[in-house]
């Protein structure tokens, strides 16, 4: 979906998707943080990209001294406004956020040590996305995916949790569900191979599949 009125995303506040993901309902920021700070403690990378960072999520991990480069990249303003309000101060230079569209921005070839992308294949083509992640990630380097998939047993979990936040219902035209086996074959196809993968269990039947995906020397 390209960066226009017609992204529901732009039409969610930062306030309603916080509250929406928060421990009230949905109840996945915290384990999304999880997930972010087990990987970045893994990969340790000097360059790091955050794909669909929405409003920074996770971003508290990351450790300056360590990291010399993050870009944090969303197609809506004002989780980009929020991200840099957050965690300008305390990244200072080294953290570019960045509002754009995953489909058509531009980094460059080889950079990142890690790309971290956690629910932005439900948004986002993967059949497009996926191939140009494969562009930016460093000889050595890893791509951690994260997906948001139904437990087994779990038939008929609907993929957005119900919350008062009305604004989220606009997703549900947009939002599908992707699977862990499609997302292996597309980065296979670009030479990168799962290196490690996991699940965490989430409150109403759901559960987080997590791989990294690197790329050879
Ligand atoms: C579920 S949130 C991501 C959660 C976040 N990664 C985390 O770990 O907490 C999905 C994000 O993808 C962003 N998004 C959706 N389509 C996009 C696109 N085409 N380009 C860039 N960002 C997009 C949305 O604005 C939203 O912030």
């Amino acid at each position: 979906m390209s960066r226009s009125e017609a992204n529901p995303w732009l039409t969610i506040s930062a306030q309603d998707y916080e509250g929406h993901m928060g421990p009230d309902y949905a109840d996945q920021l915290r384990p999304l943080r999880d997930v972010f700070a087990e990987v970045y403690r893994t990969i340790r990378p000097p360059r790091l990209a955050l794909l669909g960072c929405a409003t920074g999520n996770g971003l508290e991990h990351v450790d300056p001294a360590l990291t010399k480069t993050a870009v944090a990249i969303d197609i809506h303003p004002e989780f980009v406004a929020v991200t840099r309000e957050r965690y300008g101060k305390a990244l200072g230079a080294m953290l570019k956020v960045r509002c754009e569209d995953l489909t058509s921005c531009v980094l460059p070839s080889g950079a990142f040590d890690l790309v971290h992308a956690a629910i932005v294949f439900e948004h986002v083509e993967a059949c497009a996305l996926v191939p140009r992640i494969a562009n930016w990630v460093a000889a050595g380097g890893v791509c951690a995916v994260v997906l948001q998939v139904e437990s087994s047993g779990a038939a008929g979990t609907s993929l957005i949790t119900p919350s008062p936040y009305g604004s989220i219902a606009g997703l549900k035209d947009t939002m599908h569900a992707v699977s862990p086996e499609a997302i292996a074959t597309l980065f296979e196809r670009e030479g990168m191979r799962p290196r490690r993968q996991w699940t965490v269990p989430l409150s109403g039947g759901k559960r987080f599949d997590v791989c990294e995906y690197a790329r050879s020397l």
